[in-house]
């Protein structure tokens, strides 16, 4: 089906040109910037126009929950259902004004629609990518840069405008439900991750939102609760992603986060929309609400630099008795609390971005992205982020004339993704029991079993209209049963789920973060009965998250991490089982021995100061020390470090060396750069990552003891094969905050560099490399940022040194 192509793109010349003096250089002028667009047509809207295009036209409730508020949405040319916001467009025959309305939808595993639509035939399926998390562990920029193209893709086929993703807040603790949107615990691998999927996206021609701005790390009390985080911590650990994507990838727009930080609701707050993101790093897109934010003060959200306001209307599902967006600001435009010059700014970043969109440029889109290719894309990219965990006596891969007895409902019951405004309506997810039985012999009366169980016992419930929550308990399996399935079998495989939801928080307990007591009989008894018969078990874990390792790892051989992969699970699950994919994936995030040794363990989700029974306040008493950074740091074990993962052959590191230091001449514009030959060692094709940790001297901040600034993966390399990977870290991204003096800094000494294949690098000798005096990188906005009231970070940050 093809849409009639909007007549925008004729008139937009002719709509620029009215007014304008013509001259005999008009034909010869450089064309117009869409800033420059933007500006000549903000100048012919009247006010009300203007502050128009900066509210979204909200939802209305109706007696079926909410839907669109057609009557507040102005100038739609095409609709598609599924579609979570607009963008506002202008339609005046007077001045001559004909700007469509910009869709925009959710990701980030893909793009997020309504598949089907009432009498109509045709199908509107997303492909379901692997979640962030997966997509960070490839620790592969160029194949997330695929991804990024491949959805924007279907973002720009199905007629939509803008992605509402990547996320990239910090996974500071495990339990935060929508730790799977997010990449990582080290701010530059999420850095890294978010400008590829940026880049690759807005090669497409659509708008990429980098979210939520910033520190939305748990979804308790998710559009209330204040974190209060120290303006070192803010930069370092929760800022620094957003700030390598927007220097390095520009995207589109930037969404601001629910939350408060340090007093202030993120898309209230000037420090963080208009003095760090615009006047220090340049940012010069857009800034976006989340969806129904704050606390219903419009005019002051569009004063911080927050220019549009999403979902827009009125916020019904918190302040139903609230004075919506639209009137607020036209109020405060009348009363003069409102200048017309801010207006203005907002309208004119607001507008260069829809200029630029599918609908502003009249593509005609197909409603036919190619999703068999896709599919294969999503294949791909999944299977090389699996972790390798455990693999004990080269029990895997599986040889394909094995027989193979499966267990745990999660065959069955097998997660493509999250669920919340991160799921993808897919057209299929290849569950796990299916993905194994293409590639080996499968014991098919187990299979049915389980299929029947399910079948049976399942449950389904709606979530807020986004996803649906399936759920099933394990079948009950007597160990006799279990025994004669292993005794009929060459080897046990046991599937262990997990998801999460948007708005809920994971917990410490069975069934959770911990094994329920039916998974730890599951694994009990399959491996008791294997291991009498000198056989194998693989564990398998779909997880949103990562869950507690320590209390069950010893009893099976071995473990295969595989997040949540998307639309072929079972497929790429099965690639790597079988070893038609060799393992390169690493952990974006440690796995701590229990979950109470995390820093953050003791204060997450916060604390309910006021007892009215919901979570108010967040300190973040860990301050830097986040992840591997207090692992590291403070000696703890943990139960795989940041940055492990297993392959099917072995990689050794040769000729580490500094190849160049222009640290000293060239300052705050000079790098150092690294190499190392990395020689495949085994017998087997593979590829490997390798990691760059820096160890800076003792200085007068204190540093965590190493910290990621660098990372490169090798090709396919043969076994004897090797290739030389070189590293650049820029000055600013090896400089620490010092807050005393508002400066970025590199204190002098000698630092060592460990290029290593993890965070654990024990054992790795180091490079040095020398700073002779102190560099200043980067001067910031002082008191940007700060804490609430007199306090400072020593008021309630942990001195765990
Ligand atoms: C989420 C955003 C999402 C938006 C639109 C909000 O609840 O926090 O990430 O993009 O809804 O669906």
């Amino acid at each position: 089906m093809k849409t009639q192509k909007t007549i925008l793109a004729t008139l937009l010349p002719l709509v620029l040109l009215q007014g304008c003096k013509q001259s005999s250089t008009d034909n010869i002028e450089a064309p117009k910037t869409y800033k420059e667009q933007a500006e000549a047509l903000v100048a012919k809207m009247t006010p009300y126009e203007q502050v128009s295009i900066l509210v979204g036209p909200g939802f209305a409730p109706g007696p079926e929950g909410f839907s669109v508020n057609y009557s507040a949405l102005n100038n739609l040319k095409s609709d598609v259902p599924g579609t979570v916001g607009y963008i506002n467009g202008v339609h005046n025959t007077e001045s001559g004004l004909d700007i469509g309305a910009v869709k925009l939808a959710d990701g980030a595993a893909g793009v997020r629609i309504e598949p089907t639509r009432a009498g109509d035939n045709n199908t509107y399926y997303g492909t379901a990518f692997p979640v962030s998390t997966l997509l960070a562990s490839t620790w592969n920029p160029e194949l997330v840069e695929l991804v990024g193209k491949t959805i924007a893709n279907e973002v720009k086929e199905y007629g939509l405008d803008f992605w509402l993703a990547p996320g990239l807040n910090i996974q500071r603790n495990p339990l935060n439900g929508r730790n799977f949107e997010y990449f990582s615990e080290d701010p530059f691998l999420s850095g890294v991750m978010a400008s590829a999927e940026v880049k690759g996206a807005q090669s497409e021609g659509v708008g990429t939102t980098i979210k939520h701005f910033v520190a939305n790390n748990a979804e308790t009390s998710r559009n209330i609760v204040d974190n209060i985080i120290s303006p070192r911590a803010l930069r370092e650990i929760y800022m620094r992603g957003f700030e390598y994507a927007v220097k390095n990838a520009s995207p589109w727009a930037v969404m601001t986060a629910m939350n408060q930080v340090n007093g202030h609701f993120s898309g209230q707050w000037k420090d963080l929309n208009t003095i760090v993101l615009r006047d220090e790093w340049g940012f010069k897109g857009m800034v976006m609400s989340d969806w129904w934010s704050g606390d219903g003060n419009y005019p002051e959200m569009i004063k911080s630099g927050n220019d549009l306001i999403e979902s827009g209307g009125k916020a019904w599902a918190y302040r139903p008795n609230e004075v919506g967006a639209l009137d607020q600001l036209n109020a405060a435009y009348e009363s003069g609390d409102l200048d017309s010059s801010t207006i203005k700014n907002s309208a004119v970043r607001v507008l260069t971005q829809s200029l630029k969109t599918p609908t502003n440029q009249g593509y005609e889109f197909s409603n036919s992205p190619d999703l068999h290719a896709h599919a294969s894309i999503s294949r791909a990219a999944a299977s090389e982020g699996i972790i390798l965990l455990k693999n004990t006596a080269n029990t895997l891969p599986i040889d394909s004339s094995l027989s193979v007895a499966s267990f745990g409902i999660n065959q069955i019951n097998t997660f493509k993704g999250g669920y919340g405004s991160g799921d993808v309506n897919a057209a299929y997810t290849i569950n796990i029991a299916d993905g194994l039985s293409k590639q080996f012999i499968l014991d098919t009366d187990l299979k049915k079993r389980y299929e029947m169980f399910f079948f049976e016992n399942k449950s389904e419930t709606d979530f807020q209209g986004l996803s649906t929550i399936v759920e099933c308990a394990e079948p009950p399996l007597t160990s006799n049963e279990i025994e004669s399935y292993i005794n009929s079998n060459d080897i046990a495989v046991i599937s262990i789920g997990r998801t999460s939801i948007q708005g809920t928080d994971r917990t410490n307990t069975p069934g959770d973060y911990q094994l329920s007591t039916d998974e730890r009989e599951l694994i009990n008894n399959v491996s008791a009965a294997a291991h009498k018969n000198d056989k194998k078990v693989v564990v398998v874990l779909n997880v949103a998250g990562i869950i507690n390792m320590d209390s069950w790892q010893d009893k099976v051989d071995a473990v295969v991490l595989a997040y949540m992969p998307g639309q072929e699970a079972g497929n790429v699950i099965a690639d790597v089982l079988s070893g038609k994919v060799n393992p390169s994936g690493k952990l974006t995030q440690t796995i701590p021995v229990s979950y109470t040794d995390l820093p953050s363990a003791a204060n997450f989700p916060g604390t309910d100061t006021d007892s009215d029974g919901k979570v108010d306040t967040h300190y973040y008493n860990e301050g830097i020390y986040v992840g591997y950074r207090y692992f590291d740091t403070f000696n703890k074990p943990v139960s795989y470090p940041f940055g492990y993962g297993l392959s099917y052959t072995d990689f050794e590191y040769s000729s580490a060396l500094m190849v160049q230091n222009t640290l000293n001449t060239k300052q705050s514009l000079g790098k150092v750069t690294f190499s190392v030959d990395v020689t495949n060692i085994g017998k087997v094709a593979g590829k490997n990552v390798a990691q760059v940790y820096i160890a800076a001297p003792a200085g007068r901040l204190k540093k965590p003891a190493i910290e990621l600034k660098a990372f490169a993966k090798t090709k396919q390399l043969e076994p004897a094969t090797r290739q030389k990977l070189t590293f650049n870290i820029p000055a600013k991204w090896l400089a620490s905050f010092d807050a005393t003096r508002n400066q970025w800094i590199i204190e002098p000494g000698v630092y060592k560099a460990y290029i290593s294949q993890s965070s654990d690098v024990d054992g790795v000798d180091p490079v040095t490399f020398t700073v002779n005096n102190e560099l200043v990188v980067s001067k910031t906005t002082a008191g940007a940022l700060a804490l609430p009231g007199s306090m400072i970070a020593s008021d309630f940050e942990t001195d765990f040194h």
